[in-house]
């Protein structure tokens, strides 16, 4: 029956977390249309539960077994619905697969998501912490976002303006944490595009394959070959991509630290402040290539922790703090975790 739902019990949520972490879900339910969630929220238990909403399940930790409802937006579905004379709007549900879906406009000749090919998620959770990579950040793209909100009952739509987006941050980690379910996720296209290769390493892929003026699709398979050379495949390595924002720190802070180690890397931001790369501060501390236990830093990219086999959440949490104890200790500077800690 359409719009059915099953709340199971002691759910194993191993394949449902990029890190691979064996934990469970009291009670578990899979949603697979608007019309399922406005009957599961209606259900007693949903009311009297603890809730979790999960995506692609790529940007989390789960440290325990979830003691509550978790709701798994599977909600599908992409399409054209319309266009003006500089853009076109497409519109992708919570649940569709972001890499999928990217290369989905790109198959309708459609560009600008191409920096963002091969991140692991949901379109859902993309505009939850904002995803960028290569120069790229979804807010670019984003037109709106329609959500259901837990508090009022009301599905309502927010323009990018409302979503509040900053690095790796929006409106939907600080105010409506917990309380709006992301349906589906509009985007602009623009009708006029021109590469974006500011950042340097893709830069330098473009030009190591003799491409001046690239298409959409050659900056996504440039792109995905970075990601593959530099990134550990959640499919055969657990990870949830990079463990630590990158820092901003004052200028004052900058000029400081860059006295002390004249390689630091760092990015001026436009309000002055400065970003810090995370990898290179850890990579300085040591931890490439270590583990503790079964957790463990990644050979290539320091700001990425991995599930060597069989790790729990405590031990990866215990790595992510020994390793903030590091950087703060020489550098005099605190690293926030990405993912969300559950
Ligand atoms: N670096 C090191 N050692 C390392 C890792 C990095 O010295 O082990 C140095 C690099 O040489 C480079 C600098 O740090 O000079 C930055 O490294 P990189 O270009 O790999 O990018 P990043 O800052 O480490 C960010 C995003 C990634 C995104 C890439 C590319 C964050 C937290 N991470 O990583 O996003 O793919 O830029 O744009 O902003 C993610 O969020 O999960 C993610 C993978």
């Amino acid at each position: 029956m359409p719009d059915d739902f099953l709340i199971h019990s002691d759910f194993s949520l191993r394949q449902l977390n990029t890190f691979g972490i064996d934990a469970k879900a009291h009670r578990y339910v899979s949603i697979d249309s608007v019309n399922t969630l406005l009957k599961v929220v209606k259900t007693t238990e949903f009311a009297q539960s603890e809730r979790f909403v999960l995506g692609g399940g790529s940007n989390i930790l789960l440290t325990d077994d979830f003691p509550g409802l978790v709701l798994h937006i599977g909600i599908k579905q992409i399409g054209l619905i319309g266009d003006d004379e500089d853009t076109t709007f497409v519109r992708a549900a919570a649940g569709e697969n972001w890499h999928q879906f990217v290369q989905w406009t790109l198959a309708h000749d459609l560009s600008g998501l191409e920096n963002l090919s091969l991140i692991p998620g949901s379109v859902g959770a993309a505009p939850i912490q904002n995803i960028g990579a290569y120069g790229a950040e979804v807010k670019d793209f984003l037109h709106s976002v329609t959500v259901f909100d837990l508090l009022s009952g009301d599905i309502r739509t927010l323009s990018n303006a409302e979503c509040g987006f900053g690095y790796r941050d929006s409106i939907f980690k600080r105010e409506l944490k917990g309380r709006a379910v992301i349906l589906d996720v509009t985007f602009a296209l623009p009708k006029r595009w021109q590469p974006n290769l500011h950042y340097v390493e893709l830069a330098q892929e473009m030009k190591a394959r003799g491409l001046n003026m690239p298409t959409a699709r050659e900056v996504s398979d440039a792109v995905i070959a970075i990601r593959t050379r530099k990134l550990p495949d959640p499919a055969i390595i657990g990870n949830a991509g990079s463990f630590f924002k990158n820092p901003i720190v004052s200028a004052v802070k900058r000029e400081q630290l860059l006295a002390q180690f004249p390689q630091l890397v760092s990015h001026r931001q436009a309000d002055g402040s400065y970003k810090l790369a995370a990898g290179w501060l850890i990579d300085q501390c040591g931890w490439k290539g270590k583990s503790m236990g079964a957790a463990g830093v990644y050979e290539r990219q320091a700001l990425v922790l991995v599930n060597r086999g069989g790790a729990s959440g405590k031990e990866i949490v215990d790595l992510a703090c020994a390793i903030q104890k590091s950087v703060l200790a020489r550098f005099d500077v605190l690293l926030e975790a990405e993912p969300i800690i559950l």
